[in-house]
């Protein structure tokens, strides 16, 4: 039952249910303009329950029709009804009963796409975190757990297609005036399905409407056949066969790896138009944002691609990591959503290139995580408080969560760390479950004692680890000094050391890594991972003929702010030599961030370090190197990017000046090679979105911003925008054209042409707006008005919405963030207007003004004014408010 509005819901008040629901029985008329439901549940008071508490069903902007118990009628002195609730005293106080419930919803007007809804004349539903308490009255919390069995009905023409969990049972047509029946049902058919694993009521879906579909079958290892079917708006169902095949490698994957097999008869996945998040694992119905449901080569990019893997990868792994097991309550969220990331990271690892994933892996949590771990909205991996629950899909559960199971992984080994899985799958199959459970079975299958590991859990931060090294010629002795330390927070929970693993190599000067015997330690040092359960920790190897380089924190083996001030020979030095790859690009990467932030701080770029400019050129052209890394080690970090490691006092006209400058010295020196790499790579062979194509694109595509730079014209861009064959090619092609050359005839007929092409193409055009929106350059806040006032502008499409507000807001610092807060009051402005149709997506677009506070004080005062402005407007959604006031606090 949600509190009191204000008052946090707090994890030390959990306690269970008085009653429990075995099962459901639902039967939902759609109609046009309104639904009916019909809830019947089959009720008994637990164990132990006080034998005279009332039963308080939740329920949000909800109408109710008819109440019995039994086959009667409720008296209406019994219960209390209103929109947000429903109150029932007097009830058996042993042995089950029967309450049936009838609500009216509005599919049509409802905005915030939660609840039961309309997209696109398709009926569909979204009920995690507290959605279904829109449908009907219900127990709406994850560890009240019941069988499903739904009728559906509606128009056969409307919704030929209906959709519910589990596994079809029966349908057809209803029995019209001829056959007995109501007149009015002459032209309605309807379809029941069951589900028969106990499911907490988040995921429950339905799906009715006019859907094609893809078709094809999976036989599982141990020979059950099931049928899948991606159900999608009339004529894109050919766009689904990339998901159809990802969804085919993950079942396959999940046997394999986890042991893990898919347990319906079928499996069904919608994409819809309009949906607040990715993507949703409802039992055997997953329903997706159709971005990442639908590609082909001409109107996705590989990005694109990669994503829908991911995507789909990740809702079919919540079956066993979420669904079968899945969380007690909602402060456990990361046990289904840190371990579902960390099997979705995993899985594309093996099915692509483990390096590359890693490292894209980690760019997107510094990128994400580490401004949220280190600012207002600060939170543990899990809080033990929340105002909207809403709010707490957040890089830090998802992305840290994953983190947290990596480091299981890293601490126990492979072999234990499965063992760990197994017996979880074991022993919580069916339970709502806690991060408590969880990691005990990691205990008990390994012998470890993981309490100091849990404080990972509970500590809110990115621990800072220093290290320094000391080599002695005269002993051959290498000392390593590691040292940990947490700040306090905005999150105010505790500082304690934790358990660190570090991953490091040590690598001879000609290459190759050295394994020198330890001297000393007064920590764990196992193989190439040292334990820093200490504030430090001194290491000694000896036996050195020469001082190594350190590569320390391999594959970024736990989420903390690397402080290690290696010289930038080391640096070099490993970005050449490491024969670790993850270790190869964060030496670079270290390098090229902390001269772009120390430019920044300086107030100038003055003459970039040209041994760096050409490490990046080498690493472009190593042929040793995979071209997808040899992208990722030949880029520039982005504005935003610059901007978080600036860090403080940040001035967003400086970032941008000094990139620009660092991009045209980086396209100076590299020119020959670029080109000749450019050439090398313009091979005409078909389009094959395999992860080694997508790396060679990836690669040629990177090179034209820093060549386009140095040129100082669009020609080259401009050829490239008129040989692209692929989306991929195309895009990259625009977005050098409008962020390098705004004022150019060409850049404006480009934009033009692609428009005219793409239309009709709602995917695509979200692409052209979101690449408008993110053009750092003056005139860019006045495009953006003109942007939302474009005919094809829907602020109540979150894709539509989100490329244009976290276009500017999330990619673009520079126009965001503009001297006279014009950037400000401009999203503060469409915040109000958003939070009025879809709070969740409003709430989750304000999250941009969380790092307001490490800006220059002029932009600060100007940030925070815009942010006390939308503050104080009145009848703002309880998410929006809640971010708002952490944000300010
Ligand atoms: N559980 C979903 C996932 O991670 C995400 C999700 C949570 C969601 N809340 C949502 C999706 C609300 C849509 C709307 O896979
Ligand atoms: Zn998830």
């Amino acid at each position: 039952m949600r509190n009191e509005d204000g008052a946090p819901v707090r994890l030390e008040d959990y306690r269970q249910t008085d009653f429990a629901i075995r099962h459901v029985d639902m039967t939902i008329r759609l109609f046009e303009g309104h639904a009916d439901i019909t809830t019947r549940m089959d009720l008994s008071r637990r164990d132990g329950a006080d034998v005279t508490a009332p039963l308080m069903l939740d329920g949000d902007e909800l109408v109710l029709t008819g109440l019995s118990l039994g086959d009667e009628p409720l008296d209406a002195a019994r219960f209390d009804a209103g929109p947000d609730g429903l109150t029932i005293r007097d009830l058996p106080a042993t042995g089950e009963f029967r309450l049936t419930i009838g609500t009216r919803v509005v599919p049509e007007t409802n905005t915030k796409l939660m609840g039961l809804y309309r997209s696109n004349g398709i009926w569909c539903t979204q009920c995690e975190a507290e959605g279904f308490r829109r449908i009907t009255y219900f127990l709406d919390r994850p560890d009240v757990l019941a069988t499903y069995r739904v009728r559906l009905e509606a128009d056969r023409n409307a919704a030929p297609v209906l959709l519910a969990n589990g596994n079809p049972v029966e349908g057809g047509p209803l029995p019209g005036a001829s056959e007995g029946g109501d007149p009015a049902d002459a032209l309605r058919h309807f379809a029941v399905w069951d589900d028969p694993f106990p499911k907490p009521s988040y995921l429950f879906a339905i799906v009715a409407g006019r859907l094609d579909s893809l078709h094809n079958s999976y036989t599982t290892a141990s020979g059950r056949d099931v049928s899948l079917t991606i159900y999608t708006e009339p004529g894109l169902a050919e766009r689904a066969g990339y998901a159809m095949d990802a969804l085919k490698r993950s079942m396959r994957w999940d046997e394999r790896r986890f042991g893990r097999e898919y347990d319906l008869d079928v499996f069904n996945i919608v994409a819809i138009s309009d949906f607040n998040m990715g993507a949703m694992e409802n039992k055997g119905l997953n329903v997706f944002n159709h971005k990442y449901v639908l590609l082909d080569p001409d109107t996705a990019t590989d990005a694109d691609y990669a994503g829908v893997e991911t995507v789909i990868a990740h809702e079919y792994f919540h079956n066993w990591t979420g669904n079968r097991i899945t969380c007690r309550d909602w402060f456990q969220l990361c046990l289904k959503e840190g371990l579902t990331v960390y099997r979705d990271q995993e899985f594309s690892s093996d099915e692509r290139s483990r390096p590359v994933k890693r490292i894209a892996s980690v760019h997107g949590l510094k990128a994400n995580q580490f401004p949220e771990d280190q600012g207002p909205l600060q939170h543990p991996v899990r809080p033990v408080a929340y105002r909207e629950i809403n709010n707490f899909y957040t890089a830090t559960i998802y992305d840290k969560g994953a983190e947290l199971v990596r480091m299981i992984a890293t601490i126990l080994g492979q072999d234990a760390f499965r063992k760990g899985m197994d017996l979880y799958f074991e022993r919580h199959d069916g339970d709502a479950a806690t991060v408590e459970d969880f990691i005990a079975c990691f205990e008990d299958a390994s012998g470890a004692d993981l309490t100091q590991f849990f404080l990972w859990y509970r500590q809110a931060g990115t621990p800072q680890l220093e290290v320094r090294q000391i080599f002695d010629e005269t002993s051959g002795r290498l000392t390593l000094e590691l040292r940990q330390s947490l700040q306090a927070g905005a999150a105010g929970t505790g500082t304690l050391p934790m358990h660190i693993p570090v991953r490091f190599g040590l690598v001879g000067r000609n290459g190759g890594d050295l394994a020198p015997a330890l001297h000393s330690a007064d920590t764990r040092v196992e193989a190439d991972v040292i334990h820093l359960t200490q504030e430090q920790a001194t290491i000694v190897f000896e036996g050195l003929d020469e001082r190594p380089y350190l590569s320390i924190l391999r594959d970024f083996s736990a989420p903390v702010q690397l402080a290690y001030k290696e010289s930038s020979q080391d640096r070099l030095a490993l970005a050449r030599l490491d024969p670790n790859p993850f270790g190869r690009w964060r030496a670079l990467t270290d390098m090229v961030g902390d001269a772009l932030a120390a430019a920044v701080r300086s107030g100038g770029a003055g003459t970039p370090d040209e041994r760096m400019l050409d490490a990046m050129v080498e690493a472009a052209q190593d042929e040793a190197l995979e071209p997808a890394l040899r992208a990722q080690m030949a880029s520039l970090p982005g504005e935003a990017e610059i901007t978080r490691l600036v860090a403080d006092n940040v001035d967003t006209d400086r970032v941008h000046d000094v990139r620009v400058e660092m991009l045209a010295a980086l396209g100076h020196r590299g020119k020959a090679a670029f080109e000749r790499l450019r050439a090398a790579l313009d091979t005409q062979e078909a389009f094959s979105p395999s992860a080694d194509s997508a790396g060679r694109r990836a690669l040629r595509n990177t090179l034209l911003a820093p060549l386009s730079a140095a040129l100082g014209t669009s020609e080259l861009a401009q050829e490239a925008f008129a040989a692209s064959r692929n989306m991929s090619d195309r895009l990259a092609a625009l977005t050098v054209l409008a962020h390098q050359f705004p004022e150019d005839a060409a850049t404006r007929q480009a934009l033009a042409a692609f428009y005219d092409r793409f239309e009709e193409d709602p995917l695509v055009l979200d692409k052209w707006f979101m690449l408008q929106a993110s053009a750092p350059h003056a005139g860019t806040l006045a495009r953006v008005e003109a942007l939302v006032a474009h005919p094809k502008f829907r602020l109540a499409n979150p894709n539509r919405a989100r490329a244009v507000l976290a276009g500017v807001a999330g990619l673009n610092p520079y126009v965001f963030h503009q001297a006279d807060g014009a950037g400000y009051r401009w999203m503060a402005g469409m915040l109000a207007e958003l939070d009025a149709l879809n709070p969740q997506t409003a709430a989750r677009m304000a999250t941009a003004f969380r790092s307001w506070r490490s800006m220059e004080p002029g932009r600060r005062a100007a940030a925070q004014e815009a942010l006390r402005q939308l503050q104080a407007r009145p009848g703002l959604s309880r998410d929006l408010k809640d971010i708002l006031d952490r944000t300010l606090a």
